[in-house]
């Protein structure tokens, strides 16, 4: 790593890579969530990260690199772990709230990633590709919190994690 360009180049590559692993898993995701509010939102995350994924190349282009080549082991752990803890039975509010947990331990990964980047890029005069990034830092914001909004409820309903307590306090 010899410069902040190619910081930012490495991040764009991984950054597109954990969003193809984040895609791949989500139909399943949503074949697991119970709620129909959950698998509309996990249905929107999933078209968004289409997007996302169109956008890191639209970034990669403007870069003129090559999107692939590098594997975000970081996702891979986070993919891993989600699979390993939605994998069992049980009550369907609480696989549902462990959904909801992996998925915004992903949306954090994300903004994380989108907003660093995005910040090496405007510190190299790459507006174009800073204003790209912030809007997928965005989206991953807005996923953490409608997710948040369903795990918690709003003002009119409970939540998902208050259906998975009585779920489990009536055994
Ligand atoms: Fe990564």
């Amino acid at each position: 790593m010899h410069s902040l360009n190619e910081l930012l180049s490495e991040q764009l590559r991984d950054l597109f890579d954990a969003e193809i692993q984040f895609s791949a898993m989500l139909p399943d995701m949503i074949d697991r969530a119970t709620s129909s509010d959950l698998r509309q939102s996990l249905s929107d995350i999933s078209e968004n990260t289409l997007s996302n994924i169109s956008e890191l190349q639209e970034a990669c282009q403007l870069m003129a690199i090559q999107p692939t080549g590098v594997t975000c082991e970081a996702m891979r752990g986070l993919i891993r772990e989600a699979t390993q803890t939605t994998g069992g039975q049980g009550e369907t509010a609480t696989i549902d709230a462990c959904l909801i947990a992996n998925a915004q331990r992903i949306a954090h990964y994300e903004i994380a990633g989108f907003g660093t980047a995005k910040a090496f890029a405007r510190c190299l005069g790459k507006g174009d590709v800073a204003s790209l990034l912030g809007k997928l830092a965005s989206r991953a914001g807005e996923h953490d919190k409608m997710l948040s909004y369903i795990a918690t409820g709003g003002w009119f309903s409970s939540g998902i994690n208050q259906e998975a307590v009585q779920a489990s306090s009536s055994h």
